[in-house]
């Protein structure tokens, strides 16, 4: 068997209607799993898990779910189940760039909209999903952070970074705590990749060229280069590694 064969796991990928979210769900069914494909919008989770059962029969439903919301969270969790069984793989991707405010000046509300939906609502989908692999004694947890959690502060994402620093420190802790379980959490942390959410920095000449400049791999990523990392940590061949987080980014970090 492949050290990436997910034949008979349940992925929940959370935004997994576009971008990178969706690459994964598509990696995912690719080597064997049955994906939830999910985001605020059912029509382009729809579009997306139709894709998917065109290839691989049977292996992806649709479940629109905001993740901001709990009800959502649980309905996300409770449909999964009903359709495939217990969850073993979670991705908790979904999260929207805030950009344009300085920390000096954020409005508490923009503060907290943004450290809910790149933070807060991981820890409610990750305590809804746990229970399966806590009784299966297996489970993966996949969070996709950034590199802008790790890098030196930038002004205009003050905080969004501030989330995706948390981030990897959530992955740190629930490794510890689930590790005796056998259930290894994790970040994967993006550099710049060609979805809508980065559009403005590479569609823009001049800002690629800049973000390109310090990167040793002269590209922009693309959302499967990022997939290949999320598949990895989900599969027998990531089963060792736990409370780590991937960069992927053309060594940008690293140079
Ligand atoms: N692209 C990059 O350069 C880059 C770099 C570093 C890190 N990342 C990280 O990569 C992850 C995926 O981003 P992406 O680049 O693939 O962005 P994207 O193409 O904009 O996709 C974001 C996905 O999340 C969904 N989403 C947004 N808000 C949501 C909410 N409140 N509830 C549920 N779903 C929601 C979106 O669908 P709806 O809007 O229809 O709900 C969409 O499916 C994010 O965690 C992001 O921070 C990206």
């Amino acid at each position: 068997m492949s050290m990436f064969d997910l034949t008979g796991k349940v992925a929940v990928i959370t935004g997994s209607s576009r971008g990178i979210g969706r690459a994964a769900a598509v990696s995912m069914a690719e080597q064997g799993a049955r994906v939830v494909v999910s985001s605020r919008n059912q029509t382009d989770c729809d579009a997306a898990a139709e894709t998917i059962n065109a290839a691989h029969p049977g292996h992806a439903i649709a479940v629109a779910c905001d993740i901001t919301r709990a009800a959502d969270q649980q309905h996300l969790m409770d449909r999964a189940r009903e359709a495939f069984g217990p969850i073993d793989i979670l991705v908790c991707n979904a999260a929207t760039s805030f950009m344009g405010a300085l920390l000096t000046e954020i409005t508490p509300e923009q503060l907290r909209e943004s450290m809910e939906v790149n933070l807060f609502a991981n820890v409610g989908l990750i305590q809804k999903a746990v229970g399966d692999m806590t009784a299966r004694e297996d489970g993966a947890i996949i969070i996709v952070s950034s590199i802008g959690g790790h890098s030196g502060g930038s002004p205009l994402s003050g905080a969004y970074a501030m989330a995706k620093a948390a981030e990897t420190q959530l992955a740190r802790t629930l490794a510890v705590e689930l590790g005796p379980k056998n259930i290894r959490v994790n970040c994967v942390a993006p550099g710049l990749t060609r979805t809508e959410l980065a559009r403005g920095a590479w569609e823009d000449p001049a800002r690629q060229a800049q973000m390109l400049s310090r990167t040793p791999i002269k590209r922009v990523a693309e959302p499967e280069d990022v997939a290949g990392a999320i598949v990895f940590l989900a599969t027998r061949a990531g089963a060792f590694m736990t409370g780590e987080t991937l960069i992927v980014d053309g060594g940008k970090t690293m140079a």
